[in-house]
């Protein structure tokens, strides 16, 4: 006869041995580096008693097997009601470094959440590759990194640094969809300063060679950052609320005071009367989106191009938009890489894509040449050629040249393509055309200033205004700036149930 008393003392017993664990000063340890504990970041993620552990008792292959969980807390539970799968690493045990099981850990949660069809929010805070395990730990990160690849457009995959992620620890955040980051605390580097000292002679610290603000400003790797856990770990919370929970799903809708009428009059006074003046086309967005519902992807990094989610009447959209008050809003290798990843988030997660115009076009310079704007560029091309996401733009002024191919023209395959009255939609700006079309009238004029005033005046009449543009049916509709909004919901709602197949294949061979 089975003896279910001591089974169940014995499930007792070991439940308080785990309690133990996470006793004492543990708490103490990590609050001492400014940083949360792992169970503390996860009952802030996910919904209030909402999470249940998996693989609690799961002990170390090596190295310091005494203590449950390898060093990785992995489980489910609920964000704002929907499921969620989610491991976060325990630097109290060996600096949350990663052994094989630990990485065995993970990646039953990557299987069973790409099995599911639920996203997976990874809470990273680790030395890297367990020294002590040799190539096992390397395997084991080889193995979560194959299962980031495989999730990838399947699943959203979000990584949330919370303290070092050093050496291998960087590569699965990379592969994912969205990294955030904690400024002080979160560090992400392949090799620390002390090999960089080594081998290069260079002084650095942690922060300046991968701190948050390094990487939401200089490298880009880093989407979002915030000044403390438990504010990054709620902008988690929102993100997801912008997301569907697999590839086959739309997102929630969330219909509340959608409207603030009085912004659809502030939208006609955006635009400065002189056309080469710099405005910020964030008013412009939030003038169009569901009151407040506006969220930027990647605020800090290539500020040229902005790129964000927001809601149209209850529905998320991904905004991608020139920023004229930077740069003149041209575009950049930066801008073409950040705005071509967001294109193919939005593509692979059913989220219709509205792009905002004003660009005069790509920036010149031996620099961007030879650091390949020729490939980056063509990235952004790309990504706006393959999504089948229903897709709209907007001219808002200037739409010149490439740029003007770029940013989802029709021929492009953009589903429509709208102007505002005061668009400029040619090869190039008028300065530019004049001194190649009317040099020689130009040099010969007694009054060169008049004769160029009256050509461009004559240029933006015949040439570079959006009328002719219309004319020849490249856009679809010249419209009001006040009824951009209610144009693109009811645009966006025709395109609701746009289907587009390709040919069958492989993959297509995106310019990398
Ligand atoms: C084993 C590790 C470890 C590691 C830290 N620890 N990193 N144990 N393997 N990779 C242990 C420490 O020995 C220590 O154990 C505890 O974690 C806390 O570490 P500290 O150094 O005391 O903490 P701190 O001062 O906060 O420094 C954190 C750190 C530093 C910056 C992450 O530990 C560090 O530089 N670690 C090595 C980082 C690194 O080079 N990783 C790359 C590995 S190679 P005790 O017992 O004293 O508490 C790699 C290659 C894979 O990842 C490539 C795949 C593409």
């Amino acid at each position: 006869m089975i003896d279910n008393r001591k089974a169940y003392k014995e499930f007792v017993a070991r439940k308080e041995k785990l309690k133990e664990q996470y006793s004492g000063d543990y708490s103490e340890r990590q609050h001492k580096k400014g940083k949360l504990t792992a169970r503390e970041r996860i009952e802030i993620l996910l919904d209030e008693g909402s999470f249940h552990e998996i693989d609690a008792f799961v002990k170390s292959a090596g190295g310091k097997g005494d203590k449950y969980g390898d060093g990785v807390i992995t489980g489910y539970g609920t964000v704002n009601g929907r499921q969620v799968m989610l491991f976060a690493q325990d630097f109290n045990i060996m600096g949350g470094s990663l052994g094989y099981v630990h990485a065995q850990k993970i990646q039953k949660v990557q299987g069973m959440a790409l099995k599911m069809g639920h996203p997976i929010i990874g809470l990273i805070d680790s030395g890297g590759a367990r020294i002590q395990e040799g190539v096992a730990s390397l395997a084991g990160y080889a193995g979560i990194f194959h299962h980031n690849v495989k999730a990838s457009g399947i699943i959203p995959q979000i990584s949330v640094i919370l303290g070092p992620a050093a050496g291998g620890a960087v590569y699965s955040p990379a592969l994912t969809d969205f990294r955030f980051m904690v400024k002080s605390t979160s560090h992400m580097f392949v090799t620390g300063p002390s090999v960089v000292k080594e081998v290069l002679n260079e002084d650095v610290s942690f922060e300046e060679l991968g701190g948050a603000q390094v990487h939401a400003s200089k490298s880009g790797v880093a989407d979002f950052i915030y000044n403390d856990e438990e504010h990054c770990l709620l902008g988690v919370k929102k993100l997801l609320s912008y997301l569907p929970s697999n590839h086959l799903e739309h997102a929630p809708k969330k219909k509340q005071n959608v409207e603030d009428p009085s912004f659809q009059e502030k939208i006609s006074y955006i635009l400065p009367e002189d056309p080469s003046k710099p405005y910020d086309m964030n008013d412009i967005v939030n003038c169009i989106v569901d009151h407040g519902s506006y969220f930027e992807v990647g605020e800090n990094f290539a500020g040229n191009i902005i790129t964000g989610f927001g809601r149209l009447d209850g529905a998320t959209i991904g905004i991608i938009a020139n920023q004229p008050k930077i740069m003149a809003g041209t575009l950049d290798i930066s801008a073409s890489r950040k705005a071509a990843r967001f294109v193919r988030f939005c593509d692979a997660f059913n989220i219709p894509v509205l792009v905002l115009e004003d660009v005069p076009g790509f920036i010149p310079g031996t620099n961007q040449e030879h650091d390949a704007i020729i490939l980056h560029g063509a990235k952004l091309l790309y990504a706006f050629a393959e999504a089948t996401v229903p897709k709209i733009t907007v001219i808002i002024r200037k739409a010149y040249g490439g740029a003007y191919i770029v940013m989802n023209s029709k021929n492009m395959g953009g589903d429509f393509n709208f102007a505002w009255p005061t668009a400029e939609v040619a090869v190039m700006g008028p300065d530019g055309a004049i001194k190649i079309l009317n040099h020689k009238e130009l040099q010969a004029a007694e009054d060169p200033e008049a004769l160029k005033k009256e050509l461009v005046a004559k240029y933006k009449d015949e040439i570079a205004n959006p009328f002719i543009a219309e004319e020849k049916g490249f856009i679809d509709e010249v419209i009001e700036p006040e009824k951009t909004r209610e144009v693109l919901i009811g645009a966006f709602n025709l395109l609701k149930h746009k289907t587009e197949q390709s040919l069958p294949r492989k993959h297509g061979n995106i310019p990398l």
